[in-house]
């Protein structure tokens, strides 16, 4: 299975319970998965399957542009490899216009386009959907055999409120507060964190990727943030490789408040006396 690089570390517990071998493809944090380097990933290795998160990437924040999704299909037809697309952030957009999916340019049904309400209403609705194209037989029987099935109640209260605008009406005000925590979270990093710290610049979702000196360890740094409390994702967990050692992940979800920004002050002294 290929992957990107940094993904979610999620998709790599998955592909570890599962046995498969995990190809790593480098992403950017601006336009997404390197077109160049997936070919190569694909044409030297045996790969069944790509994972992809075109449309604001976790951890990067990454959107792929239209032509770059355009090219990405082509070369998933090229090399007959079908991908499954992780579209969870695509609704939380800062921009006028929602990212189309991958699976826009799909004329040959080898995108499985997933997605859920996680992000956007509440992860414990367990609520989501799956266009899975030609493997849309093979989806409903794994789902079967996983699940069962998902609790009709809660289908059908997402459904109404879908049907009565309220969940339009809930993006929007959410995409505004998104926009503005994560530009106050990247202020006050900027501000307390080691010089030399760079940020992603997501210009949707909530996540940022903050790069440090290399002389940081964000493993170390998060056992020391957890004694106050505090809770980051090190990079190391968004790789199979030892990778992303002085990187982690900050979750911008939270509305901002004083507890916060005395955390993220915090957190940047505990990264200065690693240094
Ligand atoms: C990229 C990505 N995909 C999937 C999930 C899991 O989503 P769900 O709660 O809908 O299972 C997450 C949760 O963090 C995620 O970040």
């Amino acid at each position: 299975m290929a992957v990107e690089t940094p993904t979610y570390f999620g998709f790599l517990e998955t592909l570890q319970a599962l046995n498969l071998k995990v190809v790593e493809i480098p992403t950017g944090s601006r336009t997404g998965i390197c077109l160049d380097a997936t070919r190569d990933a694909l044409a030297n290795n045996n790969v069944k399957a790509l994972m992809v998160m075109p449309s604001y990437s976790n951890p990067l924040g990454s959107c792929m542009p239209d032509e770059n999704k355009e090219k990405l299909y082509k070369i998933l037809a090229e090399f007959d490899v079908p991908a499954i697309e992780d579209d969870i952030y695509g609704d939380l957009h800062f921009g006028e216009r929602r990212p189309k999916p991958l699976k826009a340019w799909d004329t040959d049904g080898r995108v499985l386009l997933c997605s859920s309400f996680g992000k956007t209403l509440a992860p414990s609705l367990r609520v989501g959907w799956c266009a899975p194209g030609r493997y849309l037989e093979r989806v409903r029987r794994l789902k079967f055999t996983n699940t069962l099935g998902t609790p009709v109640v809660l289908q059908k209260t997402v459904s109404d409120f879908l049907r009565n605008g309220g969940y339009d009406h809930h993006l929007r005000s959410i995409r505004r507060a998104y926009h503005s925590q994560l530009h106050l979270f990247s202020q006050t990093i900027l501000r307390h964190f080691p010089e030399g710290t760079r940020l992603s610049r997501p210009e949707g979702s909530f996540v940022l990727w903050i790069e440090m000196p290399a002389g940081v360890d964000t493993l170390r740094l998060h056992r020391d943030a957890l004694r106050h409390k505090i809770s980051i994702a090190p990079g190391a967990l968004f790789s199979v490789k030892e990778r992303y050692k002085n990187c982690l992940r900050m979750n911008c979800g939270l509305p901002w408040s004083d507890t916060i920004e005395t955390a993220l002050h915090t957190l940047g002294d505990l990264a200065k006396k690693q240094l």
